[in-house]
């Protein structure tokens, strides 16, 4: 069995924890019966997920041999352990023919990766809002133009959600978490019809940006090469930097402007992944 896992860029800016988008950027997850001796270990996050899944059910936990290949870089804010956590449910849900929801697929995801904007546009694909109500995760999908184009800067180092998330402040004021309300449907509607200026508005936060990017050595001049040409926001919790545009970044350009730089960026593009999860 081989399935399909999107990489997602979640927060788009102002909407943390919230607002994710897959993107075409693949893992594969293959599955296939452990021989008598091989098992598996419960602390790679594919298998802890594949075992979560079973554990729920209060039934024994196949022995199956899994191993994901593909493009999702791993700890720099493209949704790897979204991937690996999805890859391991959804794998799961086919091999015990238990035939959950993408729904209840998402409450358990969002059970062991404890926030919903990675692993929500991971099963469902496109632009996705999801949030907590009462032990659901309700989601609501929203339209990408067709114009916008999406690049990552990804680069040579790591950053860990966990590291990325220790900086943040315990409060926010008032005034800050209004500034974010007000940009987040500015972006959505930008991203709907196509529109630059509402998207540089949509995509300024206060609540999360200003602690992280003294973590991303370079930050601020990548944002800048992105702003020139549209927006530029943290992808997930970093170290990757989105930029989304109409124009074709130029790859000569991009080059010549990071050299100097401390650390190799590898610019790619990627347009949205409508479909979510798939078997193939
Ligand atoms: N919303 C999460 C964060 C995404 O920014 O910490 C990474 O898991």
């Amino acid at each position: 069995m081989k399935i399909q896992v999107p990489g997602t860029t979640a927060n788009l800016g102002p909407g943390f924890d919230a607002l994710g988008l897959a993107l075409t950027c693949y893992s594969y997850l293959e599955v296939k019966p452990a021989g008598e001796k091989e098992a598996f270990s419960k602390k790679n996050l594919i298998y802890k997920s594949f075992d979560y899944f079973f554990q729920s059910f209060d039934e024994p936990t196949p022995n199956v041999i899994m191993e994901l290949r593909g493009d999702i870089p791993s700890s720099r804010g493209l949704g790897s352990s979204a991937a690996c956590i999805v890859g391991g449910l959804t794998v799961a849900n086919l091999i015990s023919g238990k035939g959950l929801s993408k729904e209840n697929l998402l409450e358990m995801a969002t059970k062991i990766e404890g926030h919903p904007d990675n692993v929500a546009p991971c099963i469902y694909g496109g632009l996705i809002s999801s949030t907590e109500e009462q032990g659901r995760i309700l989601t609501a999908s929203f339209e990408v133009h067709p114009d916008w184009k999406f690049y990552t800067a990804i680069p040579d180092f790591e950053l860990s959600t966990q590291d990325a998330r220790k900086v943040l402040p315990k409060k926010i004021s008032f005034k800050d978490g209004v500034f974010n309300i007000s940009r987040i449907p500015l972006l959505l509607k930008a991203l709907e019809i196509g529109d630059l200026e509402l998207l540089r508005a949509g995509t300024v936060d206060a609540l999360v940006q200003p602690y992280r990017g003294s973590l991303i050595d370079g930050y601020e001049k990548i944002k800048g090469f992105g702003q020139k040409y549209g927006a530029a926001t943290i992808s997930g919790a970093g170290p990757t930097i989105l930029i989304i545009t109409k124009e074709d970044l130029d790859m000569d350009e991009w080059n010549n402007f990071t050299v100097d730089f401390n650390h190799s960026w590898e610019l790619k593009r990627y347009e949205v992944d409508r479909e979510g999860t798939k078997l193939i």
